[in-house]
């Protein structure tokens, strides 16, 4: 029998809701983006977004289950990101979750964000079974994660300052290219010289952390102190520093597990130089690599659906005290 799950996800600033079939088949993945409405404070204004998830929730529901072909009476399970993110915009989500697993009796599993974020490569590769080794990098995370089985993982390293997508929105408003910023500086960087301007990378010894603060600053410093600056060779110099950072971290945390399996995940891996480092690398060491659609890779229903439905057969299931959390770890699911 098949089952369908609604996935729901409303942690930053998208509200988005998806019906996603046996865990690995986007029957529909409505993604209504609050970024046009956050873009002239220079990034996610935190209550703006709630009140946003508040009166776009119903609506992206409705075209989600339209969209699939469905009613909500055919929905066998809720999936719900419940943290870590913004609470006021994770209690929007929360609360919609629950009055549909109550209204229609049927399980709710609670996601962590990250782990929604690796479940993407389910639904982009249904070949794709754990254990391999996986870089979240977003907005607010930046891990290397080892996935030992659905829905079980030990984190590797993370950052210890800025997460990669931070760093990413910081430069690209310093110089001038707004929000949000790795897209823009993904852009900008294609008609630049990556060999131009030459910033830090930090690697720690013995330890898979990142650290992008040096590099952060060494390049505001730059756009300071340089009288004429060439934007193209500023964004395509900064990724580069960026992205060797994150592919050899990435390559030494395959080596140390021996998986031969990669995997990106979180919206920095859309990141067009990051697919190509890390594709290049893997191919060199004999490593499968994976990585989702950058539609995808961005917050979505549809990988929170997916990890939901990993959830309910490991028996993760919740109740209707289910509370958003700001700040939880990967590793404690
Ligand atoms: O995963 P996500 O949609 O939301 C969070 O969980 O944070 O990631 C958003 C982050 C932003 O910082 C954005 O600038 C970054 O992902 N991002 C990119 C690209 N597309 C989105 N960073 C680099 N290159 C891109 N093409
Ligand atoms: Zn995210």
């Amino acid at each position: 029998m098949d089952i369908l799950t609604l996935g729901i996800e409303s942690s930053c600033d998208e509200t988005s809701v998806s019906v996603v079939k046996n865990g690995r088949i986007i029957l529909s993945n409505v993604i209504s983006s609050q970024i046009e409405s956050h873009k002239e404070f220079g990034g996610v204004v935190p209550e703006l977004a709630s009140r946003m998830h508040v009166q776009n929730v119903i609506q992206v529901i409705d075209n989600a289950l339209i969209t699939a072909g469905c009613k909500l009476e055919d929905i066998d399970q809720i999936g719900v990101t419940f943290g870590p993110g913004l609470i006021g915009a994770l209690l929007v989500g929360v609360s919609a979750a629950k009055s549909l697993a109550y209204k229609l009796k049927v399980p709710l599993c609670p996601v962590h964000h990250l782990e929604g974020h690796i479940s993407a490569n389910f639904l982009q590769d249904p070949e794709l079974e754990p254990p391999f080794v996986c870089l979240v990098a977003s907005g607010g995370h930046s891990h290397i994660v080892e996935c030992i089985d659905y829905g079980k993982f030990k984190i590797l390293g993370q950052t210890r300052d800025d997460a990669a997508g931070e760093a990413f929105d910081k430069i690209s408003r310093a110089i001038g290219l707004g929000y949000p910023g790795g897209p823009a500086i993904d852009k900008a960087a294609k008609n630049g010289d990556p060999d131009k301007i030459v910033f830090p990378q930090v690697h720690f010894d013995g330890s898979l952390d990142f650290s992008f603060s040096g590099v952060k600053t060494a390049v505001l410093n730059y756009i300071n102190n340089t009288k004429e600056i060439c934007v193209p060779d500023v964004c395509a110099s900064f990724q580069k520093a960026l992205v060797s950072i994150l592919t050899e971290n990435l390559m030494k945390a395959n080596r140390a597990t021996g998986h031969n399996k990669i995997v990106l995940a979180g919206g920095v891996a859309a990141n067009s130089a990051l697919r190509t480092s890390v594709s290049v690398m893997a191919e060199k060491e004999g490593a499968k690599v994976y990585m989702p659609a950058p539609v995808l890779c961005t917050d979505n229903g549809a990988m929170i659906a997916c990890a939901a439905y990993y959830a309910l057969k490991q028996g993760r299931v919740a109740d209707l005290e289910l509370n958003a959390m700001a700040n939880i770890s990967l590793e404690t699911i």
